[in-house]
Formats: C-alpha cells, structure tokens, sequence
C-alpha cells in the first residue's frame, strides 16, 4: 500500500503501459513529467514482411512482450515494485487485441499491487510528450499531432481542455508517408525511409499538389490526392530517381503542415506550437517548424524524436493529469478501439 492514494504529486510515480499498435511498451515516470525508465518494445521487424501491421499478430506479440517491457521497465528504473503509486494505460484509440492486452495487464497489475488504475486516450498522451521535456510550456497551445493513423490541429487551453481546430479529411500524415514509401519500395515503415532517401534528393524537382491551402482559414488537411499525384507521376516518369520523388513529396506534406500549423497558432494567439505523432519525428519538418515558429515569434516545442513515436512514458504522463483531474478508472474500463480526444463544446 502506498501514500498516494488521494491526488497526485510531484513524487507520484505512474508505470505506463502502451500497447494499442506494434509497440510493447512500458515507461515509469514521476511527478507526470520526469521519465525514470521508458522501453519500447518495436515489432517492425514482425510486420515488415506483411508491409503494416497485422493485427492478430500484434496481439500475440504484445502477450508476449509486455511482462518482460514492464519487468525492464522497473529494474531500469532501479525502483521497488511497491514504490509504485498508480499504473495508467491505453484504452483507445488502437486496435482492439492490441489494446485488450495492455488493458488486462494494467488493470491485473492495479490489483495485485492494490493502487489505482488510469485509462489513458493515446491520443490525449501523445499531446503531453512535449510536457515531459518542458513541463512550463504555457498554454494556450497549437498542438499538431501527426501520427499513422491521425493528423490534427488542436488547440491546448489548460490541461484536460482541448478544441479540434482541423484534421485530415482522408489519409493521416504519417499514411501517406506509408502508402508512398512501399510504392517507391523504399521499405517500412515508410516514414524514416522517405526521411532518409530525401536527404540525396531534390525538394523542388517535382511540383506536387498542396490541398486545401487555397483558403487560408481552412485548417483541414488532404493528403490522399497528394498519394495519387505521386503515384500517377512515378508511373508517367518511370525513370525519374527515387529520391527526388521523395524529397518532393516530402516537402509538399511539409509545407501544408507547417502553413497550417502557423496560421493556426495565429488564429488562437498561441504562445508557441508542440509537435507529437510519430511523423513529428520527421526530420525537414522538425527543422521548418523550429524555422516557422522563430520567424513568427512563437516557441517550437518538439519532443525528442523517441518521445514523438509510440512510448509509455507519455501514457503515464497523461495518466497522471487524467489522474489529478477524474481519479482512477473503474475496473470496469474496457479497450475503445474508436476512442476520440475529448473535446470542449467550443
Ligand atoms: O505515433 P506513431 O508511432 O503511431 C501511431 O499512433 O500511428 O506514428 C507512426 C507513423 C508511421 O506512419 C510512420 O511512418 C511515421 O509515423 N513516421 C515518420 C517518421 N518516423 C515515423 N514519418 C515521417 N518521417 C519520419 N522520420
Ligand atoms: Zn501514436
């Protein structure tokens, strides 16, 4: 039995647990910002050969990772077990034997160590990895979170308050990065490979489409006619190389998001713009939004590229607000595969 059983504070210490895609992972982090240990358990290797994720796959290979990741994740933290006030976990959004596995073994964990247990929306976690590296970020934020499966623009209020302020009307960001990458058979995931094959190309050696920026108040994103315009080129110019496609497409997925991040953070009068997702990883975006921002006046925030992709210790950040704000969970929480971000009336 532990001391904090009432809010949490800066010497709360939350075990995080991630498993809503093709990441084991398990993170424990102290006070919602200070990451004692984080693992990451990555199953690319098992779902390249399929070229994505396959999901029934994914469950059993989290079943079989997650005791280990949860088990380094304590030993690497160098904390006894009974040290541990809380455990927080995805419940959505993700897919359903992914999450069902993370779920169970928080819920099992909570139990047996008699200390409460936090459901934690994945995307709602992936908005507070900034906070892990700068917890005095002041709000409000322009959040862009881009991700395999999500591209948002999200306004942070305050903690816990959050305004849709656009998204993808189609394909997500880091999708189409996927989808153009095993086109080109530059590999999987596509995201990396495109980042590294853009570094011998030329940005500006094809014009792809920018959608949806003729309007400058739209902030929704389009990126699945930008997919065919690659596609459709690559089949006209069969010989063009590789990279510059690339490199071009990359820069036009860039632009957008950078234009419409901007203009978003004008709109609410933000004092600075936070990256998240796994394609805030991506290496020409992190270097025009820092750009952007600096030329705006508004702070860059970007999470280190490890905090950008799937990780735990953003779970038990988020766990540890969602924590001081609702208390535990019941344990009657079950996986929400369509999970969305709790969002404020306007
Ligand atoms: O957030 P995440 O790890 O998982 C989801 O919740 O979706 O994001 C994975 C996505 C994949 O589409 C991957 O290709 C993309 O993030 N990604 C990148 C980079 N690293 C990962 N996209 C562009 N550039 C990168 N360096
Ligand atoms: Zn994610």
């Amino acid at each position: 039995m532990t001391q904090h059983r009432g809010r949490p504070d800066e010497s709360t210490l939350v075990l995080g647990i991630e498993t809503s895609c093709d990441e084991t992972a398990a993170a424990l982090v102290m006070g919602g910002n200070d990451v004692v240990s984080s693992v990451v358990a990555s199953q690319i290797e098992i779902h390249a050969d399929f070229g994505g994720v396959v999901p029934e796959i994914a469950s059993r290979a989290h079943l079989e990772a997650l005791n280990p990741v949860v088990a380094r994740a304590i030993v690497e933290a160098g904390v006894d077990e009974v040290r541990i006030d809380a455990v927080a976990c995805t419940y959505g959004p993700g897919l359903i034997g992914a999450l069902l596995v993370g779920v169970s073994a928080a819920k099992a964990l909570s139990l047996a160590w008699d200390v409460p247990c936090v459901a934690v929306n994945h995307l709602e976690a992936h908005l507070y990895s900034a906070f892990l590296e700068d917890p005095s970020l002041e709000f409000p934020l322009v959040v862009l979170l881009v991700s395999g499966g999500h591209t948002m623009l999200i306004e942070m209020e305050g903690h816990g308050r959050y305004r849709m302020l656009g998204q993808t009307i189609d394909d997500a960001a880091g999708e189409a990065f996927d989808k153009v990458a095993r086109f080109l058979d530059l590999g999987y995931p596509g995201g990396p490979a495109i980042d590294a094959a853009a570094l011998n190309g030329d940005p500006d050696a094809i014009r792809f489409p920018r959608a949806l920026t003729e309007d400058a108040d739209n902030l929704d994103f389009s990126f699945s006619g930008l997919k065919t315009a690659v596609m459709n080129y690559v089949r006209k110019h069969p010989d063009v190389a590789s990279a510059d496609v690339a490199a071009s497409f990359q820069q036009a997925v860039v632009d957008v998001l950078v234009s419409k991040a901007r203009r978003a953070a004008q709109q609410v009068g933000a004092t600075g713009i936070v990256l998240g997702g796994g394609v805030a990883a991506n290496s020409l975006l992190r270097e025009e939004m820092l750009g952007a921002c600096a030329n705006d006046g508004v702070n860059g925030f970007l999470p280190g590229r490890s905090m950008c992709t799937d990780n735990a210790a953003m779970i038990a950040a988020a766990g540890w607000h969602r924590l001081a704000s609702d208390g535990p969970s019941g344990l009657d929480t079950g996986a929400m595969p369509n999970l969305k971000l709790p969002l404020l009336d306007r």
